[in-house]
């Protein structure tokens, strides 16, 4: 077989779907290892040793982040596109006829990962900035990103598991 009629479409949403649960995971996995490893762990490091997980570690696996993030909502927007479904997800099947169960679960795990997507560049990245000494800000004000920061974080480890539900839903309808 000729390597062109090889690279079909649905070689290419194929591809794409790939792509996306590779970037998926580079997202999620760092979100995870915060809220499950990272975080609870902090107050049992003794304090002298603090400075390297928060000055070598997060900046590291905050730009895998936010960056898996940010591929992730690219590449999950264009297999919507590819697979002629863009429109009817993101209104959740509500102008198909008849309506698409696929379609409206689909789509809540698409708008959960875009508010998702929205915390992390929004919210999580502009309070670690402060937190991390990137932008200079009071002591106070420090705390205050920190805290907000790893509310928002939580927020997104709790919406990760409805948000997948829906990804993967498209099996099940
Ligand atoms: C941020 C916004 C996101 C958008 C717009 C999006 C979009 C999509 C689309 C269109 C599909 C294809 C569904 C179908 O077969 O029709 C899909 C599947 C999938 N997505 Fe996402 N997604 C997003 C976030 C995520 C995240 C954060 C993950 C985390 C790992 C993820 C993991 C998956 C998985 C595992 C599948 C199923 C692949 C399969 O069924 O073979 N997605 N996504």
């Amino acid at each position: 077989m000729e390597w062109a009629e090889l690279v079909t479409h649905a070689w290419w949403t194929f591809a794409f779907r790939w792509l996306h649960v590779i970037f998926g995971i580079m997202w999620i996995g760092h979100l995870w290892y915060f809220n499950f490893t990272q975080t609870p762990t902090m107050p049992k490091i003794p304090q002298e040793l603090r400075p390297g997980v928060a000055r070598y570690i997060l900046p590291e696996a905050l730009w895998w982040f936010r960056w898996g993030a940010m591929m992730t909502i690219i590449s999950g927007l264009i297999l919507a596109w590819m697979e002629g479904k863009l429109v009817g997800v993101i209104t959740l099947g509500l102008n198909a006829t008849p309506h698409v169960a696929s379609y409206a679960s689909l789509g809540i795990g698409m708008w959960l990962g875009a508010i998702m997507w929205a915390n992390v560049w929004f919210i999580i990245w502009p309070n670690q900035k402060k937190n991390m000494g990137l932008v200079q800000v009071t002591p106070e004000e420090r705390t205050r990103a920190a805290r907000i920061a790893g509310l928002a974080s939580r927020v997104n480890t709790m919406l990760s598991i409805p948000m997948l539900y829906g990804m993967t839903s498209v099996h099940f309808y």
